[in-house]
């Protein structure tokens, strides 16, 4: 199942570091070259030569413990596919989070580009402390995936949430990740997500509420499935792959011209205002002495249904181009519509009158239109699992 594959586990200094040989033996059993590398504190719960024995492979502990040219971080995070940490100490986690590489284990962390799955282990009130919380948030905002712990009695004699999670879940998630990691090896895929921001002067903008989570879950899960991404977006995120900032309409659509030619996907999730004002005041608009302002705004660039025509213009076959369409009633029968007049390959309709899932929520239900008039409905699930499944869809 696993093989050509390589695993690389890191194993930091916590009690469940014992469990993590029996899941060497299983990925070992699947076929998969798997590497290990320890922080120091890890050896005082499991022997170099038990997990030597184990994994078939040299176990890594020392960073300054040079065999050839090419330092051992850089190596390691280059030949592996996959990295997961387990068990996670809170030390661990956050340093991690913050960039600090100064031990084999973490400068690896620091130079990897691909997957890497983290399942913590610790104590429940380190679990829930503040730091080590916001921590892992950052981790997940990079598009780490985190397997949270279980509840249950604690190595240290307390009762709660801090346990390793079950072997089968890891195990699953790594067959999971490494399942998919190729499936858009050697595509170029962009995609916009977030509001754009239209000036009205300089400290007044049209918007609207659209988070930009559904176009960052994609990006994320499009690069755990091994394209190459570029994000344009309105939004602060933080990932391994290209970002392209951006703020206004006109500024999103220069962006996606710039990535047109070289892409082989395009994923409109972007929330596109579709008017802007038609001249933004240089200076702070005053009151005056009027009761009403009026504001002349001019349609926004459809940049959608412009990149679907400059496709058709130039009779080419790529890039595949993907819609979403936001509606508030009437989604089948407007979403039909959209399609249509765009000329995109999918549209991903939304029900943005729903509070539980769409705009700024991490769930999401959506229904995919495609151009031969085929629908397709996924229920409501967090907006990584839709992301996944629309990109599975897209690439077959
Ligand atoms: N879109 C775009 N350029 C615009 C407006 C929208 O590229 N000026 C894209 C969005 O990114 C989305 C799709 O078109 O992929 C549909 O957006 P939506 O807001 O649902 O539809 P609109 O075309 O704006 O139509 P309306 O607002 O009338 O529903």
């Amino acid at each position: 199942m696993l093989s050509g594959k390589t695993i690389l586990i890191g194993i930091t200094g916590g009690i469940a570091a014992y469990k993590i040989c029996e899941l060497i033996r299983k990925f070992k059993k699947s076929g998969a070259n798997v590497k290990v590398v320890c922080t120091p504190n890890a050896l005082n719960f499991v022997t170099k030569l038990t997990l030597q024995n184990l994994s078939q492979n040299e176990v890594y502990v020392e960073e300054f413990d040079v065999k050839s040219w090419k330092p051992e971080h850089i190596s390691l995070a280059d030949e592996a596919d996959i990295m997961l940490i387990a068990p996670a100490t809170a030390n661990t986690i956050s340093k991690i989070a913050q960039g600090i590489a100064d031990n084999l284990l973490t400068s690896i962390a620091c130079a990897f580009r691909k997957k890497m799955i983290i399942a913590p282990a610790m104590n429940c009130n380190m679990w829930n402390n503040a730091a080590v919380q916001k921590n892992l948030s950052i981790l997940k905002s990079r598009g780490i995936e985190i397997l949270e712990p279980d509840s249950g009695f604690l190595a240290c004699g307390y009762l709660g949430k801090g346990r390793l999670c079950r072997l089968d879940k890891i195990f699953d998630a790594v067959v999971e990740a490494l399942k998919c990691s190729d499936k858009l090896k050697g595509k170029k895929v962009v995609i916009t997500s977030g509001g754009t921001i239209e000036d009205i002067d300089p400290v007044r903008y049209i918007s609207n509420y659209s988070s930009g989570k559904m176009g960052f879950a994609l990006a994320n899960n499009a690069a755990d499935m091994g394209a190459e991404v570029v994000l344009i977006t309105t939004k602060d995120f933080e990932a391994p792959y290209k970002i392209v900032k951006v703020k206004s309409a006109l500024d999103m659509q220069s962006a996606l011209d710039n990535e047109f030619d070289t892409s082989d996907i395009i994923i409109m999730a972007a929330a596109v205002a579709d008017y802007r004002v038609k001249e933004m005041c240089a200076q702070k608009i005053k009151k005056g002495e009027s009761d009403v302002l009026t504001l002349e705004l001019v349609k926004n660039p459809d940049i959608l249904a412009g990149l679907c025509e400059r496709r058709a213009h130039n009779s080419l076959d790529k890039p595949l181009i993907v819609g979403f369409c936001a509606e508030t009633e009437n989604l089948l029968q407007n979403a039909k519509e959209k399609i249509n007049k765009k000329g995109c390959d999918f549209l991903v309709a939304n029900d943005i009158s729903r509070s539980d899932i769409g705009f700024s929520s991490d769930d999401n239900e959506v229904t995919i239109l495609d151009y031969s008039g085929a629908i397709i409905k996924l229920d409501k699930a967090p907006k990584r699992v839709i992301a996944r499944k629309i990109l599975e869809l897209i690439s077959k």
